[in-house]
């Protein structure tokens, strides 16, 4: 369902070459569709079509301004029926993903923004079209070329709730707030099979991103230690120290736009196993740009688990850059390339024991503001292999993506994640962190089987300024980069390069916590 009245329905299905939708519309007018790269009627690549008097007028077109799309010299879009049913315009429409016709857009794995709109009556010709209004008319980001979920509940599967209790959300601008919880104890080894979000109503502009993080198995915590909640990340050292290295498995994530995340039939997120404390710190980022104070939520994630096992334990891979402030994004640039690594001796360290390697099945691709394409890809034998490339990121729409096809990373592969970035209307540095205005680069990699490596990231040194003995590295680098002139192209394609070719800090970690070691 395209908008929020229920008008607009939308089905559709692909195979390697072609996409065929169906748009089912609540009027007896015309119907417009298309694919724009910014929600917006121009640019946009359309088909406008109607039923009356019993024949279908249907035409590939794009727009050339904000007003009327013209009808494409090349018709690609090619329509395989229409009717009028119930009060509906029913058309069913197919096309080539990449059409060679210099007016439509292609349609590639990722993110795909599609524009809609209807009209309560036909027109009298194919031009002159009455105005569809503002009140008809929409956008929404559709992951077009990925496999629907399958959305089935178990009969025997139990409900919890990782849920803020009434927390107050602070007058500032970003905040992290921490909650721990304990789980039931369960007496033997259960799969979680379903997540999804349970944002209060009204709050779907301060919940940012919730992530439960699930505390390694060997600390003992007392009741004491999880009594109270927290902020994430704060340097007053307030909460326990045992919590500390909680964060190094994240086990459900999910971002502003997401639905819930039903795991394949054959997967389970292990609970009750000999790596399950039991212990786990939902942590939800809320972000409050207005300052508005005296917002209480309770909003967070609500999972499924069941005591029928599925065929293999799944488990989440954080990979991409550890959220740190040497990742820097001067000012200037309409691409700028972040990279964080896995390098092949982590893989090599923690997969040597599994030749047939880690099938990943989905993907979360998570940046910030500035952030415009995600690429998970991995490098084997000098060759680079694509995991899943997202294009077309949009911050708004943060959804975990199945894949059409499992990809295997075995042992000695390295894994990059890339994010690129478009700074050209910034006047400072952007630096990674964890306000929504700062960066982050992470490639949330859903995979089975289950092995001991929790995070895979790194953070660059950008030793060609800075040397190991230099103090506050952070600091020195931004006083050095804030002395160049951003506007200059040179500056900007080398400091691209210095970036590229740095030398980075790894973390290659267990699920028992994590620690640095220099590539
Ligand atoms: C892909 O879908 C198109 C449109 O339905 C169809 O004509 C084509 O035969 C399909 N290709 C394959 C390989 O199934
Ligand atoms: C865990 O800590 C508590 C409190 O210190 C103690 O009573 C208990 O015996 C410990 N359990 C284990 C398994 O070490
Ligand atoms: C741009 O920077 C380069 C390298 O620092 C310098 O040689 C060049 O003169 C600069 N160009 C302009 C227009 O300032």
């Amino acid at each position: 369902v395209l908008d929020s009245n229920g008008v607009f329905e939308l089905f559709w299905k692909y195979n390697n070459t072609h996409i065929t939708f169906e748009a089912h519309v609540k009027t007896l007018g015309y119907v417009g569709f298309g694919l724009s790269p910014h929600g917006q009627m121009f640019p946009a690549d359309v088909v406008i079509g109607w039923v009356k008097d019993g024949t279908v007028h249907f035409k590939d077109r794009h727009s050339t301004g904000h007003y009327e799309p013209i009808i494409d010299k090349s018709q690609d879009w090619i329509l395989l029926s229409g009717k009028e049913e119930n009060g509906k315009t029913i058309l069913k429409f197919v096309r080539k993903l990449r059409t060679c016709d210099k007016d439509d857009r292609s349609i590639e794995e990722g993110t795909t923004k599609v524009i809609f709109s209807w009209h309560p009556e036909d027109p009298q010709h194919e031009t002159g079209l009455p105005f569809h209004g503002d009140s008809n008319k929409g956008a929404k980001n559709l992951l077009l070329l990925s496999p629907a979920q399958h959305r089935h509940l178990p009969a025997d599967a139990i409900k919890f709730d990782f849920v803020n209790k009434q927390t107050l959300i602070p007058n500032k601008d970003t905040y992290y707030h921490c909650t721990p919880y304990r789980l039931p104890k369960l007496d033997k080894k259960h799969h979680m099979v379903m997540f999804e979000p349970t944002i209060e109503k009204g709050h779907e502009d301060f919940v940012h991103h919730i992530i439960v993080y699930k505390c390694p198995a060997h600390v003992n915590y007392t009741d004491a230690m999880l009594a109270n909640e927290y902020e994430c990340y704060a340097n007053d050292y307030k909460h326990p120290m045992e919590l500390r290295d909680c964060t190094s498995s994240a086990f459900l994530a999910w971002a502003v736009g997401g639905g819930p995340m039903y795991m394949p039939e054959k997967v389970g997120f292990p609970l009750g196993d000999d790596d399950d404390s039991g212990v786990f710190i939902l942590e939800t980022h809320y972000n409050n740009p207005t300052l508005k104070s005296g917002v209480i939520d309770s909003s967070g994630l609500r999972m499924y688990y069941t005591p029928t096992l599925r065929k293999i334990d799944g488990d989440t891979l954080y990979t991409g850059l550890a959220v740190y402030e040497m990742q820097v994004i001067p000012p200037g640039y309409p691409k700028f390339a972040s990279t964080g690594y896995c390098s092949s001796e982590c893989t090599s360290k923690r997969l040597g024991h599994l030749p047939e390697g880690i099938h990943v099945f989905a993907v979360f691709p998570h940046s910030h503001l500035l952030g415009h394409a995600v690429r998970n890809r991995i490098v084997r034998n000098g060759e680079e292999l694509m995991i899943n490339d997202d294009e077309n990121y949009d911050f708004d729409y943060q959804e975990a993506r199945l894949m059409n096809k499992e990809f295997i990373i075995k042992a000695g592969d390295t894994i990059k994640t890339q994010c690129i970035y478009k700074s050209d209307d910034k006047d400072h540095i952007t630096v990674g962190g964890i306000s929504t205005r700062q960066e982050m680069c992470i490639g949330f990699l859903m995979y089975y089987p289950k092995v001991d490596f929790g995070i895979c990231a790194s953070i660059p040194q950008y030793n060609q300024y800075l040397d190991d003995k230099t103090q506050h590295k952070p600091a020195k680098l931004r006083e050095l980069l804030n002395a160049r002139d951003w506007k200059n192209e040179t500056v900007r394609a080398e400091f691209q390069k210095v970036t590229d070719e740095t030398m980075h800090v790894m973390s290659c970690g267990s699920h028992q916590g994590y620690k640095m070691v220099s590539f």
